[in-house]
């Protein structure tokens, strides 16, 4: 059955705003595994805008399902992932100016960088998962770099405003997830999963996992928005 990975960057984002110590992403994370969440997962950028290295620290010794790091493949990264020993981590390509993650990584036009780099990471006995647009080539690069598992880009698939770009595109993931398995990778997509577009994927053995993080973020605040409102106003009157 697959199994879902939640992301909890976004509730950091709402703390960041304020830049204090609410909403934790320590404790949704808690209350996800309470929910049944398969695993964990936090993006630690560069910039840390949204999750912080205490948050990162603090996931190791309390999540109890599985962390997933994602980072971008820099030295500072491959050293705190070395020490905090995360139970996979994520290769994704990291730009300062984006809003989120805009695309698979170029694995195959930075082939001996990455080899080297996964080596490092196996060596500190860490797994290594490569977030990759679904094409051929890059699993195929991806395979050689010797990644264990892929994470196939599901965000061109979840923007298609359309029936038949969609299906188009679901098929391209198929394709993508039968080549990697066949070649020996694990398989996990994500990115712009939400509660609708998640619907096609219901039932397929080729997707062990899957990544999902705002669109859980903003149910989690839209649901609980009549409850909070409620408490508040129990207390005023
Ligand atoms: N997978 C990767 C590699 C990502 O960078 C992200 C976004 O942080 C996700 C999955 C989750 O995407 P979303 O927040 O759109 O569900």
């Amino acid at each position: 059955m697959a199994k879902l990975e939640v992301n909890v960057d976004h509730v950091a984002t709402v703390r960041q705003a304020r830049r204090i110590d609410e909403p934790d992403p320590v404790t949704a994370a808690a209350l996800a595994e309470l929910a049944g969440a398969d695993g964990i997962i936090v993006h630690l950028r560069e910039d840390r805008r949204h999750i912080q290295d205490r948050d990162l620290r603090l996931l190791r010794e309390t999540v109890k399902t599985r962390l997933n790091l994602e980072m971008a493949a820099t030295p500072e990264m491959l050293a705190i992932a070395s020490e905090v020993k995360p139970d996979l981590v994520t290769l994704v390509p990291e730009k300062r100016e984006e809003l989120t993650t805009e695309g698979g990584l170029n694995v195959a036009g930075n082939l001996d960088f990455l080899k080297d780099y996964i080596r490092k990471l196996k060596e500190a006995g860490l797994t290594v998962s490569l977030f990759v647009d679904p094409h051929p080539e890059q699993i195929n690069a991806a395979k050689e770099a010797g990644a264990q598992w892929v994470e196939l880009h599901t965000g061109t698939y979840a923007e298609a405003r359309d029936e038949l770009t969609a299906q188009k595109l679901f098929d391209e993931l198929l394709d993508a997830a039968r080549h990697a398995r066949s070649l020996g990778l694990r398989v996990k997509c994500g990115h712009g999963l939400d509660y609708v577009n998640i619907k096609r994927f219901r039932g397929r053995q080729e997707f062990e996992e899957f990544s999902i993080g705002h669109s859980i973020v903003s149910r989690a605040v839209l649901v609980g928005m009549d409850r909070a409102v409620r408490e508040m106003l129990e207390l005023i009157k």
